[in-house]
């Protein structure tokens, strides 16, 4: 999709469309107390244009157009202006209105007019309290994120090309600073077109996502980017002593990888290295603890944690934080086989920690357990992993918030701010000593499974055992990397959660 930017004022533009956000002004206690539709004030047109306005005077007074998140209004050739036609979404309460809302709406407006063939539109940023640049740039991330769609198998060309191609953002007055406002466009294209890219990894069945095609797709990124990769397979899995990880990758035909990419700009400080730590398993049957055949299939989105951390390192080679990172992403089937690990094993972690393995199911800690430890071997003094760790979570959480766990309050202060600058969605959940019991074997220096209660917690306790004391944030996105429906903003499918804050993450780190 290309992207540009306009000044012009907004009904002058020549555009198949022309969308201007309206937004609901009236005070919730207001239209408690009277009923009456006269005092409610009118929902109100985000552009000062007043051709705008009076192209949609009579559709707002009548009524029809209530300001409420996501209604969309279509007006065809708007009187006086030079548009085609006239798009008003709702964004809900102007009070609230931020912009996560604004993000949404201009994923919204992609869906609504991609699916009536229109290829292009230009969107007014609205006049609210929101800086110019963030908005744009918001419209920007959720333009393209909505302008992504699951259908990459589907021979029907016509559903397929539903795309829009160019989309024009309008910005308005206070927008003096062109260069300011540029490269606003510029990061809000490169951290949505990453999160798709990782979104495009985690859709692949596993038939086309093995372990090696995964690094095999890490390493054409890093070429094009700029990043150094280096991809490894079972024989240095072995040599590092991962046994953790070589227990899961043991029982598949498919050999695992070891997937490292490193970004080490000239001028980063010398004492932060950041280690992301990703999940990748491409399939996820259970392994001898095999899972019940319903569902299985999503299994393949297993791998979304490191899908995550590989779209992460590719928005940072583009926008060139100063801050060192390297990224460990553990790849592997967990499979049943004659080769397969079985209840009762145990494994030695890097680490050196002994592992009872009572589910050969809870596989995703293990692989993480030697990640987290070769990115400490690395000298990362941060770590952040993401994971598809647990089902607990999604009880937990369910679909809206992914679980964050941090060891240390700084860190997970420090993500709270990237995440809410990223308009997503995070809960913390505890790590107190008391659920350290849950993990507790009788041969072993722990067991891989915690149980039932309290699941996505017994989980983290696993992992923070192998971050030891290096201050570390583990993300259980088992809930949100993939959509069970779609939304008005969205399709159905990969989310591609966790990635945009990632990189604010990261770049609150640049020195
Ligand atoms: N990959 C799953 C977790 C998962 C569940 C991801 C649902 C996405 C959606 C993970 O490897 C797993 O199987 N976890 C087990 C752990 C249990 C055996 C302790 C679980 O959550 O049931
Ligand atoms: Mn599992
Ligand atoms: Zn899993």
């Amino acid at each position: 999709m290309n992207t540009n930017l306009s000044s012009s004022v907004p009904s002058q533009l020549e555009t198949d469309c022309l969308v201007v956000v309206v937004l609901d002004r009236s005070e919730k206690d207001q239209s408690e107390k009277d009923q009456s539709k006269k005092d409610k004030p009118a929902p109100s047109l985000e552009s000062s244009d007043d051709a705008v306005r009076e192209a949609a005077r009579d559709v707002i007074s009548s009524g029809e157009v209530t300001g409420k998140p996501f209604e969309t209004t279509l007006l065809h050739r708007p009187a006086g202006l030079k548009a085609k036609r006239l798009l008003l979404v709702g964004g809900g309460k102007a009070k609230t209105f931020s912009a996560a809302e604004l993000r949404k709406l201009a994923g919204a407006a992609v869906r609504t007019l991609k699916s009536k063939s229109i290829r292009s539109f230009a969107f007014v940023v609205p006049e609210t309290a929101i800086p110019s640049s963030q908005g744009l740039r918001a419209i920007v991330e959720g333009a393209f994120v909505g302008n992504f769609d699951p259908g990459y198998y589907k021979s029907d060309r016509n559903e397929k090309d539903q795309k829009i191609d160019a989309l024009t953002i309008v910005v308005h007055g206070d927008a003096h600073d062109a260069k300011a406002m540029e490269s606003a466009m510029q990061t809000g294209r490169i951290v949505a077109e990453s999160q798709n890219f990782t979104r495009d990894l985690v859709n692949e069945p596993s038939n086309r996502m093995t372990p090696t095609m995964m690094a095999e797709r890490a390493k054409k990124m890093a070429a094009e980017v700029g990043l150094n990769c280096e991809t490894y397979g079972a024989d240095k899995i072995k040599q590092l002593k991962m046994g953790a990880f070589w227990g899961v990758a043991q029982g598949s035909d498919e050999p695992p990888a070891l997937i490292v990419l490193r970004y080490d700009p000239v001028g980063a400080a010398d004492k932060i290295h950041l280690g992301l730590v990703g999940k990748a398993v491409t399939f996820d049957t259970g392994g001898i603890s095999i899972k019940p055949a319903d569902g299985m299939e999503k299994m393949k989105y297993d791998m979304a944690g490191g899908a995550t951390m590989i779209g992460v390192m590719r928005a940072i080679a583009m926008l060139k934080p100063k801050v060192k990172v390297t990224a460990i992403i553990c790849a592997t089937e967990n499979m049943p086989s004659g080769k397969a690990q079985k209840p009762g094993d145990v494994q030695i972690a890097m680490s050196g920690k002994s592992i009872e393995i009572i589910n050969t199911d809870a596989e995703g800690r293990l692989v993480l357990a030697d990640g987290l430890c070769y990115a400490r071997q690395l000298g990362c003094t941060h770590l952040v992993d993401a994971a598809t760790l647990t089902g607990a979570v999604v009880v937990a959480l369910g679909y809206a918030n992914a679980g964050v766990f941090a060891n240390d309050d700084a860190m997970y202060e420090r993500l709270e701010k990237a995440q809410a600058k990223a308009g997503e969605k995070m809960w913390r959940l505890p790590l107190d000593d008391e659920y350290k019991e849950n993990i507790r074997s009788n041969i072993a220096d722990m067991v891989n499974s915690g149980g039932r209660w309290g699941g996505a917690i017994n989980a983290a306790m696993f992992l923070k055992e192998f971050a030891e004391d290096t201050p570390w944030i583990h993300l259980d996105i088992a809930g949100t990397a993939w959509m069970e429906e779609q939304k008005p903003w969205i399709a159905k499918g990969p989310s591609g959660i966790a990635l945009r804050s990632l990189v604010e993450f990261v770049k609150s780190f640049a020195s």
